[in-house]
């Protein structure tokens, strides 16, 4: 007969207790589970945005939301913030794509809002809360659940610093009870409502007196209307992806469409005083005119310049806008249609200092009169 070592029945108990354990833990799973379907079933939990969540309820939501946020955002790096064209046009877009839920900054917020659960917050103190970087990354995301909406240009996050550094800027100027100090220049008070139409752009683009309020809205004096009126149909079918422009088109019927190209296009640009280096403009001017077969890039001037009605002018346009566009081509993120295609062929070829370059050329150039002769 083998000898059965104390070990053997060691071995067994163990095993039992175990399976004790295990059978213990199946049972208060299901009954977890049959508690949750009951919970979820009889509709005993209270949908209504009128009653407060519980206290543990708010903290283990807004926990998991800042973790959320800081382990996606600590990673990204922060421009400068204190750049004018980005605070100018963050601004304008804040007027109409956030005011109406947030409420201008330091001010009471309208009724509608403040009956949101969650309430969309006075984003004057956004910047104690949350880091550029963490801010960054919330107004490209979103925040499910919540109704603050996630960026509405795919691929655009070049569009989401403006807004951060608008934020920035009103969160040093700004405390409860005092009045937003206007740092755009255009002397109105912010609002959120009731715009006439032509305001909606001008308030960006300028009009027939001034130019664009940034260095990053371009410039649509003297373009061609057709190209205009192309743009903005892309932008309405969001086939062009912006977050400031999709919105601004949404609304616009054909004839507003035409009307506004039209008019825009018949404008002429003021100067804008803007100093180049000599030795950067020469360096762009040899691409523009000549290309680099090497590089597989031909000269701008092939098309832009050479009368094609669908092709914009680049003359005179903000470098720094130039410059976002081709970097946009580069990142693959203005090809969805034939037009962008065309250019895409040119822009994913072109390193950056030669993007630089170029569009320092171009926006050393004079604008064209008026009329939209490319
Ligand atoms: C439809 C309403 C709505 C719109 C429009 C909206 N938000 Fe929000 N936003 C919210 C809500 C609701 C919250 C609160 C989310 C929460 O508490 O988790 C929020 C939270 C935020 C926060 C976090 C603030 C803090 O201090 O906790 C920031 C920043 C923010 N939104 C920025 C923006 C910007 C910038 C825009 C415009 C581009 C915008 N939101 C447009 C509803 C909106
Ligand atoms: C919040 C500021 C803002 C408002 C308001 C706005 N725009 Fe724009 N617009 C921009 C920016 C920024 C761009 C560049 C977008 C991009 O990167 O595609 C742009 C681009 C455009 C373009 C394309 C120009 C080009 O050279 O390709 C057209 C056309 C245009 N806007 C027309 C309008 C019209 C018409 C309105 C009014 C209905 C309007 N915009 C309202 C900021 C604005
Ligand atoms: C083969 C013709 C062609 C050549 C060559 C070309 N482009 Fe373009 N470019 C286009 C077309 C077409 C568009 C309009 C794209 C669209 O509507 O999305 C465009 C648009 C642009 C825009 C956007 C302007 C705006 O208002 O949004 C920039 C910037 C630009 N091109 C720069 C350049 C530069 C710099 C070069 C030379 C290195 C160049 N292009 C060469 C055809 C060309």
């Amino acid at each position: 007969m083998p000898d059965r070592g104390d070990d053997d029945v060691v071995m067994v108990r163990r095993l039992t207790r175990w399976q004790r354990l295990g059978m213990a833990a199946l049972f208060l799973a299901g009954v977890f589970v049959v508690g949750a379907a009951v919970f979820v079933w009889t509709g005993y939990y209270n949908i209504s945005a009128k009653s407060e969540h519980w206290d543990f309820t708010t903290e283990i939501l807004e926990t998991v939301r800042d973790q959320s946020i800081h382990a996606r955002a600590d990673a990204i790096v922060v421009p400068d913030l204190e750049d004018p064209g980005m605070i100018a046009l963050g601004r304008q877009h804040y007027r109409g794509g956030c005011a109406s839920c947030h409420g201008i900054p330091g001010e009471e917020r309208n009724p509608v809002s403040r009956a949101m659960l969650p309430d969309p917050p006075d984003l004057a103190f956004a910047f104690d809360r949350y880091d550029p970087s963490a801010l960054f990354w919330l107004i490209d995301n979103g925040i499910k659940y919540t109704g603050m909406p996630s960026w509405p240009g795919m691929g655009r996050q070049d569009e989401i610093w403006p807004m951060v550094a608008y934020l920035k800027s009103v969160h040093q100027e700004n405390r409860p009870g005092t009045i937003i100090e206007d740092t755009s220049g255009d002397g109105e008070p912010i609002d959120s409502y009731g715009f006439q139409v032509l305001d909606e752009c001008s308030r960006c683009h300028g009009d027939a007196q001034t130019g664009p309020v940034s260095d990053r809205v371009p410039s649509l004096s003297g373009q061609p209307p057709d190209y205009l009126e192309r743009a903005l149909r892309e932008y309405r079918a969001g086939l062009r992806e912006s977050g400031y422009m999709e919105p601004a088109a949404f609304g616009l019927t054909d004839d507003a469409i035409s009307l506004f190209a039209t008019l825009y296009s018949q404008y002429r640009a003021p100067t804008t005083g803007a100093q180049f280096d000599p030795e950067q403009v020469a360096r762009g001017a040899a691409i523009a005119l000549n290309g680099m077969p090497q590089d597989d890039v031909p000269a701008c001037t092939s098309c832009h310049g050479n009368g094609n009605p669908q092709f914009p002018n680049l003359a005179g346009q903000s470098q720094t806008y130039l410059q976002g566009q081709l970097e946009l081509w580069r990142n693959g993120a203005r090809d969805r249609t034939p037009y962008g295609q065309i250019m895409a062929v040119v822009g994913r070829n072109m390193s950056q200092s030669q993007i630089e370059d170029v569009s320092a050329y171009f926006a050393s150039l004079e604008q064209p009169a008026s009329g939209g002769d490319p």
